[in-house]
């Protein structure tokens, strides 16, 4: 890229997120979908960079994203990681690419490391899927779990409502995230739970906790790029802060384009060969 200057800092690992923490430097993360936007991404010093599978809700226009395939995510993580030299890169694992079974699960993480290059891999859920994250870790791949608000489990919740604000639930999630860290886990994100409790979890564990809707408590905090930059405007949950309104200025840029071809306008003389 022409115009961002790439900070000459060193590569991103699980262990340098980890020192973050013990030095209490607040780790930044965003998702990217593609080369272009992993490249300012990487430009701009963000530490982690996850390859989500929000993919289906903010490139592919789908409700939810549980339909998005290996294989798309494939695509997706292949394009990112070709774009950053120093962000860590984590790739989401699909709905279905690691409920089955821990043979599958590795087979497919194994997919997603060596055919993607992505660093680390994303898994949701808590003590139930323990003994897949052991058998992934155990292979050598870095895995960061992901509680709270778990998209994938949508059509299980019915809501996409703030999640473990009942006592019995945050325990739950306290529970969950202390047996993703015994099985070795680097990380945790910590989706929409309360402030409280992503302090609590936070200052319990010794890997960090990413934030997205759990307070400023937390070791660091991740958006979806789409959400931040106000391109996804279906719905703006409250925890979003929109640092741009990409979708009203892009939308404005193609009508000046449309009336501009209409008109005669554009291309210029100086346009033009
Ligand atoms: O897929 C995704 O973008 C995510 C974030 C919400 C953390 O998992």
């Amino acid at each position: 890229m022409g115009e961002t200057k790439p900070r000459p800092s060193k590569k991103v690992t699980t262990k340098s997120l980890q020192r973050m923490k013990l030095r209490g430097q607040s780790i930044t993360a965003l998702t990217a979908y593609d080369h272009l936007m992993a490249e300012l991404l990487d430009a701009a010093g963000i530490d982690m960079i996850l390859v989500g599978d929000s993919a289906a809700m903010t490139v592919q226009g789908k409700h939810t994203t549980v339909t998005v395939t290996m294989e798309e995510m494939l695509y997706h993580a292949k394009i990112v990681t070709k774009g950053v030299d120093r962000a860590l890169v984590v790739g989401d694992m699909p709905f279905l690419s690691y409920q089955v079974n821990p043979d599958e699960a590795l087979r497919n993480a194994g997919r997603l490391v060596k055919e993607s290059h992505v660093e680390a891999v994303k898994l949701e859920g808590g003590i139930k899927i323990c003994p897949t994250v052991e058998r992934i870790v155990d292979a050598g791949i870095p895995v960061m779990g992901h509680l709270g608000l778990t998209p994938q489990s949508i059509h299980k919740f019915g809501t996409y409502q703030v999640r473990a604000t009942d006592p019995e639930e945050a325990d739950e999630v306290r529970r969950d995230a202390e047996a993703l860290q015994r099985v070795g886990v680097f990380g945790i994100v910590l989706e929409k739970v309360p402030a409280a409790l992503g302090t609590r979890i936070s200052k319990d564990l010794d890997v960090p906790v990413i934030g997205i809707g759990a307070g400023p408590g937390c070791d660091g905090q991740i958006l979806v790029t789409h959400d931040m930059l106000g391109l996804y405007t279906r719905f703006h949950p409250r925890f979003v802060r929109r640092y741009a309104e990409l979708a009203g200025q892009m939308r404005t840029a193609f009508e000046r384009y449309a009336a501009d071809v209409r008109s005669g306008d554009f291309p210029s003389e100086d346009e033009s060969y």
